[in-house]
């Protein structure tokens, strides 16, 4: 670790940079000027707060310059984050585990619902003014009770969604790293994606995966587009090879592919996980306090990552 800096209390003159990627909450924005100068380019800052949508690599380190301590990345998912060019050129990397579990186990289980119960499917229904009556045989879909519920990726995020697909009756089954997916896609009636984006687990659902998948089955996407083939998504969904896709993160994101807007049977969110003003406070709290350590403490944080 590098010399230390002032304290939390220091003057303006002799407070760390921190250059922020985009818009923050306005408590993180107070935080942050609190502690630090906040800085309108990257070249030359001792910090960085990233949001996911910047790409951090070994070109945006080094026009950032060797000065650089820290990174801290406003979300759990380091994709856009390349960990080899940080840790070559000496620049912690942190991330914001925990903090945002809860919210995007819930959402995950709010898509299934949606998808299951065909909740987003009546709503567009009735928006679009068509005639209907109850009936008996009208619009039925699934209970996600009783239902084996597939989660890929058995971290923070993947079990407490599955803890919560219990509470609703269903029977959860973990593939993990290493792990035959195939005997997951065998028997899942759910198939729920929390695993994080690596160069092993591109494309990890593609056609031949959705080829295993019984045709009942239904896909839910919550961790990171590119995991899913959209192209194959696509015509898997056309025909048949599976029953339906809830999705809130996609494979050429803010695009989605086109063919699955012209599905009912798919459910899309846009990258709503953690998106609720408490959890993208808590987020915004760990990321300044990572750089407080880092830049004010000369301590390494404990969600660094590299
Ligand atoms: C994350 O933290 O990786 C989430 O996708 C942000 O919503």
């Amino acid at each position: 670790m590098r010399a230390p800096r002032s304290s939390a209390t220091a003057g303006a003159a002799s407070r760390p940079s921190v250059h922020v990627t985009g818009p923050v909450p306005q408590r993180i924005q107070s935080e942050l000027r609190e502690s630090f100068e906040l800085v309108d380019e990257p070249a030359g800052a001792d910090g960085i707060l990233a949001l996911l949508t910047t790409t951090v690599d070994g070109d945006y380190l080094d026009a950032a310059g060797g000065q650089l301590q820290v990174v801290a990345n406003y979300g759990v998912g380091l994709d856009n984050v390349d960990l080899e060019a940080a840790r070559s050129r000496n620049v912690l990397i942190a991330n914001t585990p925990d903090v945002l579990t809860e919210a995007t186990a819930e959402l995950a289980i709010g898509l299934t619902l949606a998808l299951l119960r065909r909740i987003a499917e009546g709503d567009r229904m009735l928006r679009a003014r068509r005639a209907w009556r109850f009936s008996l045989e009208f619009m039925l879909g699934e209970s996600l009770s009783g239902k084996c519920f597939g989660v890929i990726g058995a971290g923070r995020i993947g079990k407490e969604t599955a803890r919560l697909a219990e509470a609703h009756g269903a029977i959860p089954f973990f593939s993990g790293r290493g792990d035959d997916l195939g005997a997951l896609l065998d028997v899942a009636d759910v198939v729920s994606l929390h695993c994080p984006l690596t160069p092993e687990t591109r494309h990890l659902l593609d056609g031949s995966a959705f080829d295993r998948m019984k045709p009942s089955a239904v896909l839910v996407n919550t961790a990171r587009g590119a995991i899913v083939d959209e192209a194959a998504l696509v015509a898997a969904l056309e025909a048949g090879s599976i029953a339906g896709a809830a999705l809130d993160v996609y494979e050429h994101e803010p695009d989605v592919t086109p063919g699955l807007l012209e599905l009912e049977n798919v459910v899309l969110t846009p990258h709503l996980g953690s998106a609720t003003r408490a959890t993208r406070e808590d987020m915004g709290l760990l990321a300044v306090h990572a750089l407080r350590e880092v830049l004010l403490e000369q301590r390494r944080p404990s969600n660094t990552v590299v």
